[in-house]
């Protein structure tokens, strides 16, 4: 398992600005060429309005320039799993969701690892939109 991106992550999460559900989320991406991105949810009074930490970190990523990931870190106070929206966009720059680990770390240091494409089997892929 990869330490250094669970460390990015479990850094990234004391920026977690969570006052309405108390849950703090820190990710942290690592991109092909080596880069590590981290993110952290950012919630608002208008709570719909809340961005969670893995997409927080990809866009960071993006708007870098680095479209394809190769690892992704979770920190959360239970070792919880990205959410949906969340997978679906991690998988848009996964071109193989099969090879991508996520790791999850809890408060208590647990670690557990998944493969993208077990949380993702079914994402919807740009190949989706081609078929007539
Ligand atoms: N959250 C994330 O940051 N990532 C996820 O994948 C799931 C949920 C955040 C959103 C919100 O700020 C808090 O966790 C509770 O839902």
């Amino acid at each position: 398992m990869d330490d250094s991106l669970l460390d990015a992550a479990v850094k990234a999460r004391q920026y977690a600005y969570a006052p309405y559900s108390s849950y703090r989320v820190g990710a942290a991406i690592l991109d092909s060429e080596g880069s590590v991105w981290t993110g952290c949810n950012v919630e608002n009074v208008s709570y719909g309005l809340a961005i969670c930490a893995e997409r927080s970190a990809v866009c960071r990523m993006v708007g870098e320039g680095q479209r394809e990931l190769k690892g992704v870190a979770v920190a959360t106070r239970d070792g919880g799993l990205p959410c949906g929206m969340c997978l679906q966009t991690l998988i848009e720059f996964a071109p193989d969701p099969s090879v991508v680990y996520v790791d999850t770390i809890s408060e208590s240091g647990l670690k557990k690892r998944y493969l993208l494409s077990d949380l993702m089997p079914f994402g919807f892929r740009s190949d989706d939109l081609k078929r007539t």
